[in-house]
């Protein structure tokens, strides 16, 4: 059977493009399915001012095919010396959508990240106070703590208590991976959204450990087990407004993920689309596709849906989508669900 779902253009609330050959190595797939992304700051050094954020908006408009309207919405990395004035000028320009909260050491280029939430007191109060809202990575990142209950730690820890010390201040979970983080949105309506990746809908810890290391499906926050799998399928595919995607696509060149120490991240912006119609018709819920990919984060956003569509066509034959794509970074391996994909994006 052939079926065809045609949707508003998706948007991607979570992306890394990188820099320089990486980016114009992998920003074609992004613009090719999305209208819009939320692009992380976590470059090196990391982007933490507005006039960062402007060069670097500058540098990805350039690195774009030409007649693509894909727009970057940027952010800003959280310091303790961010400044709030500057943020609150980026923000009224328009220019700057959100700011990244990486806990200090959480994740790839993190180290610039916050350490004591005293210091950034003063810029989430200013955000709170004109509406921008902070993206968290959500992991605790003491050594003491289990790496598979970081996400856990964090909210109780962390974020509650900080939700709690800066009232109206607007959160996105990002990339959410466990039942608690799931039943923690669940509980609050009030300021508080969550993106949830692709990849983390179809692996669990399993497939990176058992029969052999993979590398490939290494990424942070590390995939839990199988019921928090199932816990987040649910979540998205229930199409509560509260949840929306964040890809977190996140390119490395093959050879530093298939080394001794391997980088965190699945790249997975070429294949994004296709995946998750595979996912949300398994699960009976191909008509709430449309709310988790094009409607949940505009509306949280503020945001207009996509005038654009993007048409899903599910053939009798499986998708061929190549192994890895070749960057001037290097070759970059694309995330494979392990099973067979029918859907592809129409040309
Ligand atoms: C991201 C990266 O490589 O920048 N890696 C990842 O595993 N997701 C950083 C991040 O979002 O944690
Ligand atoms: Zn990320």
């Amino acid at each position: 059977m052939t079926s065809i779902l045609t949707i508003p253009k998706p948007d991607d609330w979570h992306l890394h493009l990188r820099d320089g050959a990486m980016l114009e190595g992998v920003i074609e797939y992004s613009a090719k399915d999305f209208g819009r992304a939320i692009i992380m700051p976590n470059l090196v050094p990391p982007i933490v001012t507005g006039d960062q954020a402007k060069a670097y908006n500058d540098r990805i408009l350039a690195a774009l095919p030409k007649g693509s309207s894909f727009e970057p919405l940027m952010t800003l990395y959280l310091t303790e010396t961010t400044n709030p004035d500057d943020v609150e000028q980026a923000a009224k320009s328009g220019l700057v959508k959100a700011l990244k909260l990486y806990p200090a050491g959480a994740t790839t280029n993190s180290e610039s990240g916050v350490r004591n939430f005293d210091n950034a007191l003063p810029v989430l109060e200013r955000m709170a106070k004109i509406g921008v809202p902070l993206c968290v990575h959500g992991e605790v990142t003491t050594a003491d703590v289990d790496i598979f209950d970081r996400e856990a730690v964090f909210i109780e820890t962390v974020l509650d208590p900080l939700r709690k010390r800066v009232p109206g201040l607007r959160v996105v979970m990002e990339h959410v991976t466990t039942k608690d983080g799931v039943d923690y949105v669940k509980a609050h309506d009030k300021d508080l959204g969550a993106t949830i990746t692709t990849h983390h809908l179809i692996i669990n810890r399993n497939h990176i450990l058992v029969g052999g290391i993979k590398p490939h499906y290494y990424c942070l926050p590390v995939a839990k087990r199988e019921s928090h799998r199932l816990a987040l399928r649910d979540a998205v595919t229930s199409g509560d407004a509260r949840f929306f995607l964040g890809t977190d696509s996140a390119p490395h060149p093959t050879d530093l993920k298939e080394n001794a120490c391997g980088c965190a991240g699945c790249f997975t912006s070429i294949n994004t689309m296709p995946l998750l119609a595979h996912v949300f018709e398994e699960d009976g819920k191909l008509e709430n596709l449309e709310k988790f990919a094009s409607q949940n984060g505009s509306t949280f956003y503020g945001l207009p849906i996509n005038s654009e569509t993007l048409t899903l066509i599910k053939g009798h034959e499986a998708m061929k989508f190549p192994n890895e794509i070749q960057t001037g970074a290097g070759p970059v391996t694309v995330f494979d669900p392990g099973f067979d994909i029918n859907w592809r994006v129409e040309a």
